[in-house]
């Protein structure tokens, strides 16, 4: 099937008047989204407490979810965040065993980090792999970590701060190997790259729905194997987490048979419009297809960002990147204000400025953010 990107991108306005490169942080947002934002309220102006329409949003997230995963829609929790999903997970693991080590990555983002060592007072031991001198983290340094005391690898999917992507499925060989489970933070990866669960042989997966997934803040998703479910009882918990939700029962704490049991309370009802129309927009457009667009426009931006002798931090070949390509620069606030006056927005973290790209940028779009780097060059220069 041959996808008409160009008639896609006349489906998010703000592309009319900027450059936008900015799906990392937050996503463009899509005429659709917008719509399921005012019949939200709509709903609220004609029914006031629509539970019924509310919970089959939600329960719409949760298939497209597991579409989008490839997995089943009793395998996904609808959490509040990612945050909110690591942290459900970590209340049902136990670290008074041997077993009690949480292998992290160099390259984590701060939740997925700090959430386990905030385990260490429930025993957890949290175990860092550093990068190598070339910046990027090889396998060899995973495998001189992981044993026989790991319980668990957590590991993002894609870099948020230089834009490279790990060796998921070697992480998962070795941790399996040594009896460890895997939980992939996705969220710098989903939407914009195919994530398929049950092929990554991933156990957990998290994410949220504000960046390549099309929605919106305060709602995100936990993906767990269906066969680890029935011995992972979270003690994060609460009503919407429970067998039946209706039984309103006080004398006990009965969990969903499903990953439903690593939710808590009332859903983010607002959020799930935003994030079911969302993912409808990536489902029909298909993530092989988005994948490959995606591939080819990161590809052109780090042969424009070379041309100008400018070369990113991230890695050229295409299994070491996602959708993010990462430019470093000794002021990398002055550079993005400065490429902001020109319309193009883009996000900084270190000393980097990210220009993140998802199906809907055009190579007008790159080509403009090169000229535009290009013009900065004798300012921005990465060694100061
Ligand atoms: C890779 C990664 N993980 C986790 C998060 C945090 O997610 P949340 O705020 O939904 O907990 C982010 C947010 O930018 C992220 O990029």
């Amino acid at each position: 099937m041959t996808i008409n990107f160009e008639a896609l991108r006349r489906r998010f306005p703000v592309l009319e008047r900027k450059v936008y490169l900015n799906s990392g942080s937050y996503c463009a947002l899509a005429d659709t989204v917008r719509d399921a934002f005012n019949s939200y309220m709509d709903d609220r102006l004609a029914v006031g407490a629509n539970w019924d329409v509310w919970i089959t949003k939600n329960e719409a997230v949760r298939a497209g979810m597991a579409q989008v995963l490839r997995a089943t829609p009793d395998e996904i929790a609808v959490t509040a965040s990612a945050s909110a999903g690591i942290n459900a997970l970590a209340s049902a693991l136990e670290f008074t065993g041997p077993r009690n080590r949480v292998i992290v990555s160099d390259f984590e983002f701060p939740t997925s980090a700090q959430i386990w060592h905030a385990q260490e007072r429930r025993g957890a031991r949290v175990v860092h792999v550093p990068r190598a001198p070339d910046g990027y983290i090889p396998l060899e340094n995973f495998a001189r970590l992981i044993d026989d005391r790991t319980q668990l690898v957590a590991v993002t999917h894609v870099c948020f701060r230089n834009g490279a992507r790990l060796d998921i499925p070697g992480i998962v060989r070795l941790a399996h190997a040594q009896g460890a489970r895997v939980l992939l933070d996705s969220y710098q990866a989903v939407g914009a790259l195919t994530v398929d669960a049950p092929v990554l042989d991933v156990d957990f997966v998290v994410g949220g729905m504000l960046k390549y997934l099309l929605g919106t803040a305060g709602i995100g998703f936990l993906y767990v194997r269906a066969g680890l479910i029935p011995d992972l009882v979270p003690s994060n918990s609460g009503w919407f987490a429970q067998q039946d939700i209706a039984a309103m029962d006080i004398t006990a704490n009965r969990p969903s048979a499903s990953a439903r049991r690593f939710e808590a309370g009332t859903p983010p009802v607002a959020n799930s419009y935003a994030a079911d129309a969302g993912l409808k927009i990536i489902l029909e457009t298909g993530t092989d297809e988005i994948e490959a667009r995606i591939r080819a426009l990161t590809r052109r931006c780090m042969e424009g960002l070379e041309s100008i002798g400018w070369s990113s931090v991230t890695p050229a070949q295409d299994v070491r990147r996602g959708p993010m390509v990462a430019v470093p620069s000794c002021d990398a606030a002055g550079l993005f204000a400065r490429l902001m006056e020109q319309d193009i927005v883009t996000s900084y973290r270190d000393n980097n400025i990210r220009a993140t790209c998802h199906f809907y940028n055009s190579e007008e779009d790159i080509d403009r953010f090169v000229a535009a780097m290009a013009g900065h060059r004798e300012r921005f220069r990465a060694v100061c």
